[in-house]
């Protein structure tokens, strides 16, 4: 479904660790915002369904960085977002959720948006502790038809292993298990914890707790998220 025009469109990027809850968040973002969600995870998981055949060298390898729970190389995740930026010229917004993970992801949009005439509204950082992040991560199912995402014990749907929304199996991501876990953590720090520094200077960081229940930390979201509009 493409959004439609919004007068004052939120243009938003979601940072914050593997399992912080960045895509349960943009789920609930999407839907009071109206905006259009691009996952660069979701794009590669979509195309890691499709036949071998159909994949491209740089996807194959792609996958297998994220099978290890490494970054895919930014020539890669450029390419396939560059595919996709009806997403972020979208006049309903956007929300941008595991993109950019890298200084060099982040300059690549900045000219994109630069050069469009648009400028990013916030950067939502969801902050947790790396013990709380673990036992996300270890009891997320995804589903694999529309890949909602549900938890064992904070999340649960209605049937085990069924999708509340769709009815499509859930399953264990290959990427939680614990191994890849570390590695995704250790390549955080390293590459998109800096972003952080790098949307504060520019004036854009909204730091938010990530504990509680996902309707509690949206509502803690729109609530800098208003404030940020009135003081503008
Ligand atoms: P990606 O799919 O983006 O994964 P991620 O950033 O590692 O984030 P996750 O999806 O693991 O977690 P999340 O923060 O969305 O949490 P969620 O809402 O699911 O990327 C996967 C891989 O693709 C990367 O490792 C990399 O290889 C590659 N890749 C993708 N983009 C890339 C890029 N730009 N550059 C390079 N490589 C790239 O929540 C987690 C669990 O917690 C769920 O079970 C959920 O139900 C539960 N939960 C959520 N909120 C709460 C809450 N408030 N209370 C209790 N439980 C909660």
């Amino acid at each position: 479904m493409v959004p439609g025009e919004r007068p004052n469109p939120w243009r938003l990027i979601l940072l914050g660790a593997p399992g912080v809850g960045k895509g349960t968040q943009a789920e609930l973002l999407t839907e009071r915002l109206g905006a259009c969600h691009l996952s660069t995870g979701d794009i590669f998981r979509a195309a890691g369904k499709r036949k071998d055949c159909d994949q491209s060298p740089a996807i194959r390898a792609a996958l297998e960085y994220m099978r290890r729970g490494e970054l895919v190389p930014d020539s890669t995740v450029w390419e396939m977002v560059r595919e996709r930026s009806d997403c972020i010229l979208c006049r309903g917004g956007f929300i941008l959720d595991g993109f950019p993970r890298t200084l060099g992801q982040a300059e690549s949009l900045k000219d994109l948006m630069e050069k469009e005439k648009l400028s990013l509204s916030a950067v939502v950082d969801y902050e947790l502790p790396v013990d709380e992040i673990v036992q996300r991560l270890s009891g997320r199912r995804t589903c694999e038809e529309c890949k909602s995402v549900f938890h064992v014990k904070e999340r649960p749907p209605k049937v085990e292993a069924v999708c509340d929304h769709c009815g499509g199996r859930l399953f264990h991501r290959e990427d939680d298990r614990p191994e890849a876990i570390t590695v995704r953590l250790e390549a955080y720090e390293r590459s998109t914890a800096p972003l952080i520094q790098f949307y504060k200077n520019l004036g854009l960081l909204l730091p938010i707790v990530a504990k509680g229940s996902p309707d509690e930390i949206l509502a803690r979201t729109m609530e800098k998220m208003d404030k940020l509009a009135d003081d503008r």
